[in-house]
């Protein structure tokens, strides 16, 4: 018999699943957490350098697309349970590249059920498929109302609808198989270690080497903002408590349009870097709209509120202060994960 429960957390080298594979490996000794991760542009195990050499963590590198390397591994190291991360997570590339977002999202996660089908057998007793999912997949709200967890599913860029079809796949498999699944769909993340091709950590880059920050169509586009670290919190309690079968909705209660995030943002930069009010919001740049950009993201976390007594844990503001300070503190993290293929993709999605 095995010793630990061991658990596969995929994409952990990732910037949610790193806050989540360190969570879980200092909080659970008596888990095995193995991070399998293919280190993406968006994976940077500088992310984990602080429980690397901890004895109940264990990186395995590999591709979530390649399902014989993922039958071999399953075959070594049994896993009990899942929480399954990896993704290709970028609006922008996925209007660019969306073939790239049905392989590792929709075929990576396949790929997963399936090993899984054939590692538990029929045998289902304490096992778990827990899908970390996207509010994207809802589509599109209005002025009016909130994302609940009975919202139709109505997605419109192909990273949700890659996001929305692995969805249906997890679903699909606890019905048809009789797969112990979760799913929770979380509203945009911030915080330390996000890569700056998302909104915050590209703003906070560009601003700090004084480019442009570029607002795509009038800026009247809204989000509903989490701390990254809240996220991870979430993700804890609904591994351990959450009822099978069940989405939980994660979000932050915390609607901004993003300009005036922004300017929060600008104000916020402008005084930490002693620059005088004004300076970063001159940056602010009117560009050519997303394509299909959706208008308006909020979720309804209540039922996650009420069942399992969760709340975001801090303010956006000092979230954001957080963030803010830990990019200015990681300069290098910053500079390495910009320089090389991030210059590329820089030119080829704004232009300069
Ligand atoms: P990320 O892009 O920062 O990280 C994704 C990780 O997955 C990277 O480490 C990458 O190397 C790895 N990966 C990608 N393709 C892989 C493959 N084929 N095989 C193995 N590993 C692979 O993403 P994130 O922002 O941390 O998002 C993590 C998950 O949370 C995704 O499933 C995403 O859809 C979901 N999510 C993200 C947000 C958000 O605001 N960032 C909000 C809700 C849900
Ligand atoms: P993003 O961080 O890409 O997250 P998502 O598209 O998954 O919500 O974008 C957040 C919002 O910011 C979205 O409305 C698009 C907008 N945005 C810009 O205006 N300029 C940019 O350069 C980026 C990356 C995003």
């Amino acid at each position: 018999m095995k010793a630990k429960t061991s658990i596969l957390i995929t994409g952990g080298a990732g910037f949610i699943g790193s806050h989540l594979v360190r969570l879980f490996v200092k909080k659970y000794p008596q888990y095995q957490i193995y991070n399998l991760d293919n280190l993406t542009y968006a994976g940077n195990l500088e992310n984990l350098k602080d429980i690397e050499d901890l004895p109940n963590y264990k990186f395995i590198k590999g591709d979530i697309v390649d399902q014989e390397f993922i039958n071999e591994i399953f075959d070594t190291y049994k896993f009990d349970r899942v929480i399954h991360l990896a993704a290709e997570s970028h609006v922008d590339r996925s209007i660019e590249d969306p073939l790239a977002f049905v392989m590792t999202n929709v075929i990576g996660t396949m790929n997963l059920l399936n090993a899984f089908k054939s590692l538990w057998k029929n045998d289902f007793k304490n096992k778990l498929f827990y899908h970390i999912s996207t509010d994207e997949v809802y589509g599109s709200l209005g002025t009016e109302g909130l994302f609940t967890e009975e919202t139709s599913y109505d997605p419109n860029s192909p990273y949700s609808a890659s996001k929305a079809s692995s969805d249906h796949f997890v679903r699909a498999y606890g019905e048809t198989y009789g797969m112990p699944y979760i799913i929770s769909n979380c509203s945009n993340n911030y915080g330390p270690h996000q890569f700056p091709e998302k909104l915050i950590p590209l703003f906070i880059n560009n601003i700090l080497n004084g480019k442009a920050l570029p607002v795509y169509g009038d800026g009247n586009y809204t989000r509903d903002w989490l701390f990254v670290i809240d996220h991870a919190e979430a993700i804890d309690l609904i591994f351990h408590k959450g009822i099978i079968k069940e989405t939980y909705n994660i979000g932050g209660f915390n609607e901004w349009k993003n300009i005036d995030l922004v300017k929060l943002l600008c104000q916020q930069m402008d005084s930490k870097l002693a620059r005088p009010k004004g300076t970063s919001e001159a940056l602010i740049t009117y560009v050519k709209d997303r394509p299909g950009h959706d208008l308006r993201y909020a979720i309804d976390a209540n039922k996650l509120k009420s069942e399992l007594g969760w709340e975001p844990s801090v303010t956006f503001e000092e979230g954001l202060e957080k963030t803010i300070s830990w990019y200015l503190e990681n300069e290098k993290w910053l500079n390495h994960v910009t320089s090389g293929a991030y210059q590329d993709y820089y030119k080829l999605q704004y232009q300069q």
